[in-house]
């Protein structure tokens, strides 16, 4: 009996090997990679982002960029989180970044619980992407499994940052060449684009849309206009989704089609591309659509080139890479 169990196991490894290696290097993280090492990691996640939400509704909109923008730079390594100090220049100045990417003390409480709890175990990129799921559905989204065993990297590169992050001002073909960068559709552009439905923007980033754009409502340009000058106060926020801004749901893309999308970026979804229109009518009318394709993206987009095996860190610190004493 014991033999024919051992066999069986031996036979269950070789299978999950096989399906590793067909898929590739992203099958090697898993969503109960902690179950043994640290049993509590997503409930003390799910707490911390829990609190951190309470306490300031924009904090759910802030953590779930920032696992995008750490996505998109070299893999989702936690690169995005390494301080800069006299010797080393990291991300968090790239011009998407600098300003504008929050989230950093939500992060370190969540580590600090996390390493009272099983020390030098989960790493900073595997706690952005469990964040991220995790104020998803707190606002009121779709929730997934998400995939564990990401490594943390030992450096950053701003300038990859700024090659790398899309920018507002991009038009339809500019924004699929950079998910196309990452291996992401133009479907994926178009479904991860609905994270949008929360958070907000500064006036810097959404000015030349409402004062240049003809792809816009008149009267939805009028109203920002009051509060966004053409010269000065940069830092103004809007709502990216004006009409549910704190609920994770489809009214961006019904925004899209009265043409109420904030940015530029936004509004070339729907400016007369049939694949893409198409895409957010469907989102539009069908919030369970919408919220099955964006499960799946995110597990996509949290896929992107992780450290796994012996390659990278576990951070200590999610704000510095380890020192080594030789
Ligand atoms: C498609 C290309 C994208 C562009 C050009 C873009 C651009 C921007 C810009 C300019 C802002 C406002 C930043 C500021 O004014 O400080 C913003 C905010 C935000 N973005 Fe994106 N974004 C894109 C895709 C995404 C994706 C894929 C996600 C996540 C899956 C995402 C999540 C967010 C969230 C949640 C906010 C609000 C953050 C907060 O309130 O703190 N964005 N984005
Ligand atoms: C709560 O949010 C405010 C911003 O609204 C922030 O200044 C403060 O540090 C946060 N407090 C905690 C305990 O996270
Ligand atoms: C980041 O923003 C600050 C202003 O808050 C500015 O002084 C600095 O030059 C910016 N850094 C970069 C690299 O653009
Ligand atoms: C889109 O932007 C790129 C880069 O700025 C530009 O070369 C291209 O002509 C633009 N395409 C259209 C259709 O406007
Ligand atoms: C627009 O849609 C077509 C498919 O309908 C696609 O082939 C094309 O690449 C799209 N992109 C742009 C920038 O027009
Ligand atoms: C995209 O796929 C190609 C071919 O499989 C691979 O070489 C490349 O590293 C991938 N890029 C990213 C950002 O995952
Ligand atoms: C709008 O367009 C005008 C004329 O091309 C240009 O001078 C101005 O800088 C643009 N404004 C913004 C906010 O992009
Ligand atoms: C500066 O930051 C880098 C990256 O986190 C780190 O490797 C290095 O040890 C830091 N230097 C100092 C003096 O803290």
């Amino acid at each position: 009996m014991a033999s024919q169990g051992l066999l069986g196991l031996l036979f269950l490894v070789l299978f999950v090997l096989s399906i590793g290696t067909t898929i590739g290097a992203n099958s090697q993280l898993s969503p109960d990679y902690y179950q043994s090492t640290c049993p509590d990691a997503l409930s003390i996640v799910q707490q911390e982002v829990a609190a951190a939400i309470q306490n300031e509704t924009r904090m759910g909109a802030s953590l779930l960029r920032l696992h995008f923008h750490d996505c998109f730079v070299n893999g989702c390594d936690a690169s995005i989180l390494l301080d800069d100090n006299a010797t080393f220049v990291g991300e968090k100045t790239a011009g998407a970044n600098n300003n504008s990417v929050r989230g950093f003390d939500v992060v370190d409480n969540i580590k600090a619980k996390l390493e009272q709890a099983c020390p030098g175990v989960v790493s900073c990129a595997d706690i952005l992407a469990i964040a991220a799921r995790d104020s998803v559905v707190y606002l009121g989204g779709p929730s997934w499994n998400v995939r564990l065993g990401r490594r943390d990297s030992t450096s950053a590169s701003r300038d990859a940052a700024n090659a790398f992050i899309p920018a507002p001002r991009f038009n339809l073909s500019a924004l699929i060449s950079s998910f196309s960068a990452q291996n992401l559709s133009v479907k994926d552009l178009v479904t991860l684009s609905g994270a949008h439905t929360i958070g907000l923007a500064r006036c810097t980033n959404f000015r030349a849309h409402i004062y240049n754009d003809t792809d816009i409502d008149s009267s939805f340009a009028d109203s920002l206009q009051k509060i966004c000058p053409f010269t000065g106060n940069d830092d103004v926020l809007a709502n990216l989704d004006y009409q549910t801004p704190t609920c994770f749901d489809n009214f961006y893309y019904k925004n899209l089609l009265n043409k109420k999308g904030l940015l530029h970026s936004d509004q070339e979804l729907y400016n007369g591309n049939s694949s893409t229109d198409s895409l957010v009518q469907k989102y539009a009318t069908n919030n369970n659509v919408f919220f099955q394709d964006f499960a799946k993206a995110m597990i996509k987009m949290g896929n992107i080139n992780p450290l796994t095996g012996s390659a990278g860190e576990i951070r200590n610190n999610c704000r510095k890479a380890n020192m080594y004493y030789v």
